[in-house]
């Protein structure tokens, strides 16, 4: 629900950044409720066109069929942050975009400059269009996609506490295994050419290992309306 204050409000943009594990979805979220604003979560978009392609039989260790398939799909996102969509062509792939296989293949597709292209543009066009404001989640928002916003926040945890976090999330995921997944995604994620993971110099950095979700929320919370206040 909309608050008088966010409605009055100029719009403000929040750019959300971080590795997986981190509590940046669960934070987004919430902040956007609490706040008033839209919410884009930009990794389920890159997890959306991989399902696209995967579905379809692309070769996604080829990054030229990746490119030249990278125009097809129709990726549309709903940004309420009670109730975030995503579809594909109209089909809703809220659940087969969090599978095993996509999330083992997504890093490699995100990595191809056609498909970071095709996705900031579309990025671009729904942060524009959020009226009272948006809260972006992802790894290039505040560097690349949106590096006018208001606020960067850019979200860390010790490699243990991401772990243990998504291996809760996971139902009781092995931990290990869990570790060392998320450590080689972190790493794919860090290192590709084009807008790789990375803290934007303006960026605030909270290291969320020893803090609660609520701590979090309530610090990023201070934060925009701060930058609110002062609009
Ligand atoms: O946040 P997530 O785990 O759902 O993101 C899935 C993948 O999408 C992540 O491993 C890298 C990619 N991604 C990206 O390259 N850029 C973003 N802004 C968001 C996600």
């Amino acid at each position: 629900m909309e608050t008088t204050a966010a409605r009055t409000a100029p719009a403000v943009i929040v750019a959300i950044d971080g590795p997986s594990g981190t509590g940046k979805s669960s934070t987004s979220k919430a902040v956007a409720a609490q706040l008033g604003l839209s919410y884009l979560d930009t990794g389920a978009q890159y997890r959306a066109i991989t399902w696209w392609m995967v579905t379809n039989g692309i070769d996604v260790t080829d990054p030229s069929a990746i490119a030249d398939a990278a125009g097809k799909p129709d990726i549309v996102s709903g940004t309420d942050p009670s109730a975030p969509t995503i579809t594909v062509d109209g089909t809703d792939v809220a659940g087969p975009i969090r599978t095993q296989e996509v999330t083992s293949k997504v890093s490699a597709v995100s990595a191809v400059p056609e498909v970071r292209a095709r996705i900031t543009e579309l990025q671009r066009s729904i942060a524009s269009a959020a009226g009272t404001g948006i809260v972006v989640e992802g790894r290039d928002i505040g560097t690349t996609v949106l590096p006018d916003a208001d606020l960067k926040i850019f979200l860390t945890a010790s490699p243990e506490a991401r772990a243990a976090r998504r291996s809760g999330e996971l139902k009781g995921a092995d931990v290990q295994a869990t570790r060392e997944a998320l450590i080689k995604r972190d790493a794919a994620d860090s290192s590709r050419k084009t807008s790789p993971l990375a803290k934007a110099d303006d960026a605030v950095e909270v290291d969320t290992s020893e803090l609660t979700l609520q701590q979090v929320i309530e610090c990023v919370v201070t934060l925009v309306e701060e930058k609110r206040a002062a609009k």
